[in-house]
């Protein structure tokens, strides 16, 4: 998984390049580079690490051209490093690949057999001796590129430039998103709109099996059979300006504090402001007669889902199964006759749920996605979408995107039930209420900030942490083990509250900080009894509880967060922004890179 882009321009590439680079950084930033065509030959600069390192090498030693390509990579196969940069080139042709080709083992050898020198352990470098092998047969770019493309097994999205062609640059892709820019005498490929967002607004994106020849004037594309294809060029919103950091230290920071905003905008598309009641667009199948939904995602996502299968059971009495993408998809799974699958992603590209979507489908059921991309390849492939209005989330730990993913779960649990007539008008009329309050109160969470901060010394010191929760609290405390872990570094699980007997109250000692998340709802007194245990055995409790919950059992606590009490629907909403915050400050206090934790990427577009 990496971020491409390409362009034949009119002025320098470099710059153009750069930028574009910036806004794919989130699909990955162990290594960077770019290749341009310097008087038809083909030059390149590529470093280890960040944008910043490539654009130092680029002060250091500048680059011309107008035609080039550039990567921002996520490293799969061989170890962060220059050597393993892309793009991978020799003096005829450079390569810039998201993917993984999968029989790049048995090409290597072939090709090495024949006496191409290989100098990467990437899968990628096989594609310019590939290509390499054609040119010498005296193939042309196009007839050669096709030619190697069809070898090639695994998902991809590629871009490639020829030395001695410097109107030319041939972009292909299956399985990997990858866009066309249409500019004014420039033509441009990238990873997605937000890359070419600063370049046009006239958009086309590629389907799978798609090859395309760019030239100043314009796309060919041909699809996997060949033939010459029409795709449609569509004016992208204007994204260029939403990415600043405004005040705030870290986009996470920032986009934790969207919160309130964000999730207002998304009900706003979701409530009749009228009649305050949920109302939605056609779904591609009937609550009513549903007789099973299997929910897919992945990561902090699939958090999101796990918290939506109470509401489903318990509010429209809907059953429901939760799957991790990367599971589904390698299982037998026994689908519902007239059932339906929902796909929930923020990005709207992670492949693993992507896949999973595609074998629901094929298995008869009707899609959905809920996603915070309109123009993603889930967006587009699902029979009906559903989209969260978090704005760009930059920051690689997702925050505003699985709170707004929760409001739009909400909405559909409402409709569910409605449906299903399983909830009274009365009933009805709470749940909305309780949702359409929650911007509100998650005003209020944030006003917790510095109490939290200073909770979080413990975390960040803490040589491990445990998360403890029931009902929708579970899914909440791995969330904020999720959250911990991926930008502290810090060793964390979350747990059912009443499994910790069950093995990992051997854990406990004075020394592990064990955040409980208690909303004083049906629950409480169960999760009030397996806090005591941990209590008992020396666990310091950080307890996030409600005044009625705090009343009941704050003194036994080493610390209290008092949240607002609300309807426990909405609980698990307004909760997990303590723990986001707990993550956060900890992080800094840590020093690690909270916008940028090592290894991680934002969205994961290879299995
Ligand atoms: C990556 C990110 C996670 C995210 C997951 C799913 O692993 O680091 O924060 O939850 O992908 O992403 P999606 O875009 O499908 O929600």
């Amino acid at each position: 998984m990496c971020g491409i882009i390409g362009i034949i321009g009119a002025a320098p590439a470099v710059p153009k390049l750069v930028e574009g680079l910036k806004r794919l950084e989130y699909r990955g930033y162990d290594s960077a580079g770019i290749a341009t065509l310097v008087t038809g030959r083909i030059e390149r600069r590529r470093a280890e690490g960040k944008i910043v390192n490539l654009q130092a090498a680029l002060d250091a030693d500048p680059l011309r051209g107008i035609t080039g390509i550039g990567h921002t990579r996520w490293a799969t196969h061989g170890r962060p490093s220059e050597a393993n940069a892309h793009p991978h080139a020799n003096s005829m042709v450079a390569v810039v690949h998201n993917g993984i080709i999968e029989n790049f083992q048995e090409l290597k050898r072939a090709l090495a057999a024949e006496g191409h020198a290989f100098e990467s352990d990437t899968d990628t470098e096989v594609i310019v001796h590939l290509v390499t092998r054609y040119l010498n047969r005296g193939m042309a770019p196009s007839q050669a590129a096709a030619r190697a493309i069809a070898e090639l097994e695994g998902a991809f999205a590629l871009a490639m430039i020829f030395a001695g062609h410097p109107e030319l640059v041939i972009g292909a892709r299956r399985g990997s998103p990858l866009a066309v820019g249409y500019g004014d005498g420039e033509m441009f490929l990238g990873s997605d709109a937000l890359a070419l967002a600063p370049l046009t607004q006239r958009i086309c994106y590629l389907e799978d099996g798609d090859v395309v020849e760019l030239t100043r004037d314009g796309a060919t594309i041909r699809d996997k059979f060949g033939a010459v294809a029409a795709r449609p060029i569509r004016e992208t919103a204007a994204i260029g300006d939403a990415i600043g950091k405004g005040n705030f230290a870290h986009y996470m920071l920032k986009e934790i504090y969207e919160q309130p905003t964000v999730i207002g905008d998304t009900l706003a598309s979701f409530i009749n402001p009228a009649t305050r009641a949920v109302a939605l667009p056609d779904l591609p199948f009937d609550f009513a007669d549903l007789p099973r939904l299997q929910m897919l995602a992945c990561g902090t996502s699939w958090h999101a889902a796990l918290i939506a299968r109470y509401w489903f059971e318990s509010l429209a009495h809907l059953p429901v199964d939760v799957d991790i993408g990367s599971e589904f998809r390698y299982r037998a799974p026994q689908l519902a006759k007239g059932g339906a699958a929902l796909a929930i992603s923020q990005s709207g590209e992670t492949a693993d749920t992507l896949a999973a979507l595609r074998l629901a489908r094929e298995l008869d059921q009707a899609t959905m996605a809920i996603v915070n991309v309109a123009e993603s390849t889930m967006a587009r492939e699902a029979d009906g979408t559903l989209l969260t209005h978090a704005g760009p989330e930059v920051g690689v730990a997702s925050t505003k995107a699985f709170t707004t993913q929760l409001t739009v779960l909400a909405c559909l649990a409402i409709a569910a039930a409605r449906a299903r007539g399983t909830v009274d008008g009365e009933r009805e009329a709470a749940l909305s209420a309780a949702i359409t309050e929650v911007p509100a109160r998650a005003a209020e969470v944030l006003d917790h900030d510095s109490r939290l901060k200073g909770l979080a010394q413990e975390v960040a010191n803490a040589r491990h942490v445990l998360f403890l929760g029931r009902g929708t609290g579970y899914p909440v405390a791995l969330e904020g083990a999720l959250k911990l872990k991926e930008i502290t570094y810090v060793p964390a699980e979350g747990f059912a509250a009443g499994e910790m007997k069950h093995g990992p109250i051997a854990l406990i000692d004075e020394d592990i900080p064990i955040i409980v998340v208690a909303p004083y709802d049906a629950l409480f007194d169960k999760t009030a009894s397996n806090m005591q245990e941990v209590i008992a055995r020396g666990g310091r409790v950080i307890f996030l509880s409600d005044a009625k919950g705090i009343e009941r059992l704050g003194d036994l606590a080493a610390a209290t967060v008092e949240l607002p009490a609300v309807d426990p629907f909405v609980a698990p909403i307004l909760y997990t922004i303590p723990v986001q915050l707990l993550a956060y400050h900890a992080a800094v206090i840590r020093g690690t890179d909270v916008d940028q934790p090592r290894n991680l990427a934002k969205s994961v577009t290879v299995e």
